[in-house]
């Protein structure tokens, strides 16, 4: 089976889809795949990339690679310095892209017109799940807890004081589409919310001023089977260093004893049910398919909230998605078998 990877990408988030390819690579059973990794570089070519000694070539320029509209899987290569040849068809189209123009919607739409079978989240749940705003809306609706928060356009922020009467202090500030904590700053002073809104337009024309809660983060990855029925793994939770504040991009990819993952998380039975049940609800709610993890607050008094939900959940070595499928009984690979046969059905 021909299953192209793309990876890197657009958003803040290059790096951390890199090291989730090179981990969804290193899982496909060669006995049964043919991975084509294709590079898409910062500003968006799709570049043919291989993999040397376990590592992703992340060329600057050479073939790039286009998918033929209506093709089923038809790709054509265009070489620098030769004459555009037709690729071996492509059987489905793993996108590890996070973020802005892989995780929400446009490469599942491109997926779509190529008609080409897509691994992973459609059009819907992706462009919903990524903007934090959209999601909410539909959580809310569903009657799903998430933090009180403000949707901040540009040129519109409120002020910091009616903020403060409706949110509490702190407050954290963050762009409505981004992942890995990117843009997100935590706000205690009028100064910081100045600061904040100046780093998260930076990332977003959309913000979301949100109440800070005091809590633990539990999350769940939920993966639905060809007959649309959905797995949803034992919850792990995400233990950040106290020196790191919040669970922020630093302390995620870059200290690397920023955050410690407990799999599964220790929790009450009643409460780890619930928990599971609220994630499948929350991923129908979002308009989800296919995967995606959701992420949840917990509070002390045993209260939770969605954060949010994540349809191409990092797969790096410190990411969550597969640790909680395999505590949960299933192993990596099985869950890429499992989403292709989703893609594929
Ligand atoms: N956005 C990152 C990759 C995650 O949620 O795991
Ligand atoms: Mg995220």
């Amino acid at each position: 089976l021909r299953i192209a990877v793309l990876f890197g990408g657009r958003s803040a988030e290059h790096d951390v889809s890199v090291l989730s390819a090179t981990n969804v690579m290193g899982a496909l059973d060669p006995g049964k795949y043919d991975p084509v990794p294709i590079f898409v570089t910062r500003d968006g070519r799709w570049l043919l990339s291989s993999l040397e000694d376990g590592s992703l070539a992340q060329p600057s320029t050479g073939t790039d690679i286009c998918l033929v509209p209506g093709g089923r899987g038809r790709a054509l290569a265009i070489p620098a310095d030769g004459a555009p040849y037709e690729l071996p068809e492509i059987d489905i189209l793993f996108p590890v892209l996070h973020g802005l123009h892989g995780e929400d919607g446009a490469v599942q739409g491109l997926a779509e017109v190529a008609m080409v079978p897509l691994a992973g989240c459609g059009i819907l749940g992706s462009a919903t799940a990524l903007d934090k705003d959209i999601a909410k809306r539909l959580l809310n609706e569903a009657g799903l807890p998430s933090a009180r928060s403000v949707t901040i356009g540009r040129g519109a922020a409120p002020a910091f004081a009616e903020l403060e009467r409706a949110l509490g202090l702190p407050l954290f500030v963050k762009p409505a589409r981004q992942g890995s904590s990117v843009g997100v700053s935590k706000v205690s002073t009028e100064a910081e919310y100045e600061a904040a809104l100046a780093e998260g337009f930076r990332h977003d024309r959309k913000l979301l001023a949100e109440e800070f809660i005091r809590g633990r983060e539990i999350e769940c990855s939920v993966l639905e089977d060809p007959q649309g029925g959905l797995f949803v793994s034992r919850p792990g939770e995400i233990v950040p260093a106290e020196s790191h504040g919040f669970y922020s991009y630093d302390a995620k990819y870059i200290d690397e004893n920023g955050a410690a993952l407990k799999v599964p998380a220790e929790l009450p039975e009643d409460v780890e049910s619930e928990i599971r049940a609220t994630a499948a609800q929350a991923f129908r709610a979002v308009g989800c398919d296919g995967m995606a993890r959701v992420d949840f607050f917990l509070t002390p008094d045993m209260r939770f909230l969605i954060n949010e939900l994540n349809t191409i959940p990092g797969f790096t070595d410190i990411s969550m998605y597969a640790k909680a499928m395999a505590a949960s009984g299933i192993g990596y690979c099985e869950v890429i078998d499992r989403l292709v046969a989703h893609g594929l059905a």
